[in-house]
């Protein structure tokens, strides 16, 4: 009898990418998973454990080892640099990070302001650019900040754009692609080397096959 594998899968916008893909893969995921509201759904024929976690939390599941695996947006693996292995480019959920800001205006000379969700990746990115800035780091909706006045620029996602244009916001740069990955816990890894080794493979295979059709 093969070990349980536990998996922490983000809830939210990359959750049903996450779960067809592990359905184009073989695996047998049950309804419930779409529809219900438990946070712990076991899929004993496939001895596998998921668990239903805020996609900014999965890398500490990983990282504590309370998951073997997790999949989580390279978003949040760039933020918070954890001690988690990176398996697998999913290349699911495509979007990247930017900065935005209202049209025709320039950052502020003296202490330009920045909002953000991602705060390390943003201050790196400014200090790369020789742009001393202040971080505010807030935890969501962040086109509001430079429409009421709490910053000159936001970094922030950008996926099809619509929060932008809608509030009349525009890109200024574009700093880095994202894509969801396969993370797993180092020791799990070791432990669960087989297993973890045959979900990669199944996974891989799905990938390389969508990459080819696609348009
Ligand atoms: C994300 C991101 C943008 C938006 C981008 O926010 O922070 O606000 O999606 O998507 P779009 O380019 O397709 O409009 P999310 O909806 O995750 O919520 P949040 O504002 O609470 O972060």
């Amino acid at each position: 009898m093969s070990e349980f594998l536990t998996v922490a899968m983000p809830k939210g916008r990359i959750f049903e990418e996450a779960v067809e893909l592990l359905r184009m893969a073989g695996y047998r995921l049950p309804p419930e998973f779409e529809d219900s509201r438990k946070l712990i759904i076991d899929v004993e024929e496939e001895r596998m454990r998921f668990i239903l976690a805020k996609p900014i939390d999965v890398l500490t599941y990983v990282e504590h080892g309370v998951a073997d695996l997790g999949i989580a947006g390279k978003d949040v693996m760039l933020e918070e640099e954890r001690d988690v292995y990176e398996l697998l480019d999913l290349k699911i959920s495509h979007c990247y990070l930017a900065v935005a800001g209202l049209p025709n205006t320039k950052m502020n000379d003296v202490a330009p302001k920045v909002a953000t969700k991602y705060p390390n990746v943003a201050a790196a990115y400014f200090r790369e650019q020789g742009e001393q800035v202040e971080i505010i780091k807030l935890n969501g909706s962040i086109e509001l900040a430079p429409l009421i006045g709490l910053s000159d620029r936001i970094v922030d996602i950008v996926s099809t754009g619509r929060t932008l244009k809608e509030n009349g916001l525009v890109e200024y740069e574009r700093i880095v692609d994202i894509t969801s990955r396969l993370v797993v816990n180092p020791v799990s890894y070791r432990m669960k080397d087989e297993r973890i080794s045959e979900l990669v493979e199944r996974l891989s295979t799905v990938i390389e096959e969508q990459i080819v059709h696609q348009p």
